[in-house]
């Protein structure tokens, strides 16, 4: 047994005789390394949890006195009548962007419950791709659909799940500047009850550094990129007691995998 870096919590009692001489001590020692490190885990979470409602809050306030500024931006643009009107599109997108970051950090900080039902992923999925699928095309992008006929439905919210998989998607398009494969795969899993879907590409995957950092909120190698989009989906996915794994080879590309419990 090693002590290295384990934490004892000591206890010294004085051992007389009944004339009060000192025959020696008592020491009493425990090891606490463990309910320790899960006191400090549980102040971490209570920390993250107060900085999140605190994040949530001001987020909150922004949109109002956002909503007015584009307003008005739009007011200016019309008295503009057509001058100007790269530095009004510039401006419009830009506010629009801080609307859909502060919008992924609200449902980040404060995640409502899934409004469930019953939902074919299959026809989720074509539905996403559909939407992608001229993007894709001129990307070079070719899509690999792999559906086994046997999978059932989840129980799931529909909006969330499809906000989960537009995500891994429009990653693993963007992992793909100049065209590649993208897989997706929609299969029961190997444990019994519940589903898996595959999203992979031959793109320019992660290293292993980079990979423990993934679903860290702000964790961004993208110069466009918030950092938001897999923070979410790990939400995602826990509010449906599923799980989220990846595996990824750098210059081979990325496979995450859902597996979520069907219905
Ligand atoms: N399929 C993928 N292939 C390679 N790298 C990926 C892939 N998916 C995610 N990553 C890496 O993980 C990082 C975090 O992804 P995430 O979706 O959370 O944020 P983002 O895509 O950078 O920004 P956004 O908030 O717009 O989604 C990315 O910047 C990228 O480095
Ligand atoms: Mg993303």
């Amino acid at each position: 047994m090693t002590w290295r870096g384990a934490v004892l919590e000591v206890q010294a009692v004085p051992l007389r005789d009944n004339r009060g001489t000192m025959l020696g001590a008592i020491c009493l020692a425990r090891d606490v390394t463990q309910v320790r490190s899960m006191q400090e885990q549980v102040r971490r979470v209570e920390k993250l949890a107060a900085m999140g409602e605190l994040a949530a809050g001001a987020a909150h306030e922004i949109r109002n006195p956002l909503t007015s500024i584009r307003g008005f931006i739009q007011l200016l643009q019309a008295r503009a009548a057509g001058s100007h009107s790269d530095y009004f599109k510039i401006i419009l997108s830009e506010i629009d962007r801080i609307d859909e970051i502060i919008r992924d950090l609200l449902l980040l900080a404060r995640p409502s419950p899934p409004h469930r039902m019953e939902t074919t992923l299959t026809i989720l999925v074509e539905e996403l791709l559909l939407l992608h699928q001229a993007e894709f095309e001129r990307q070079g992008i070719a899509v690999v659909r792999d559906f086994n006929p046997n999978t059932a439905t989840v129980d799931a919210d529909v909006k969330m799940l499809r906000q989960l998989l537009l995500n891994l998607l429009i990653n693993a398009g963007q992992a793909m500047p100049y065209g590649g494969n993208l897989g997706i795969r929609i299969a029961p899993a190997a444990e019994e009850g519940y589903v898996v879907i595959e999203v992979s590409d031959t793109g320019v995957g992660i290293s292993p550094e980079n990979l423990k950092r993934l679903f860290v909120p702000f964790f961004t190698t993208k110069e466009e990129g918030t950092g938001l989009g897999l923070a979410l989906c790990y939400s995602i996915v826990q509010s449906h007691h599923g799980r989220i794994d990846v595996e990824s080879q750098v210059g081979l590309g990325t496979t995450f995998r859902v597996t979520l419990p069907r219905r």
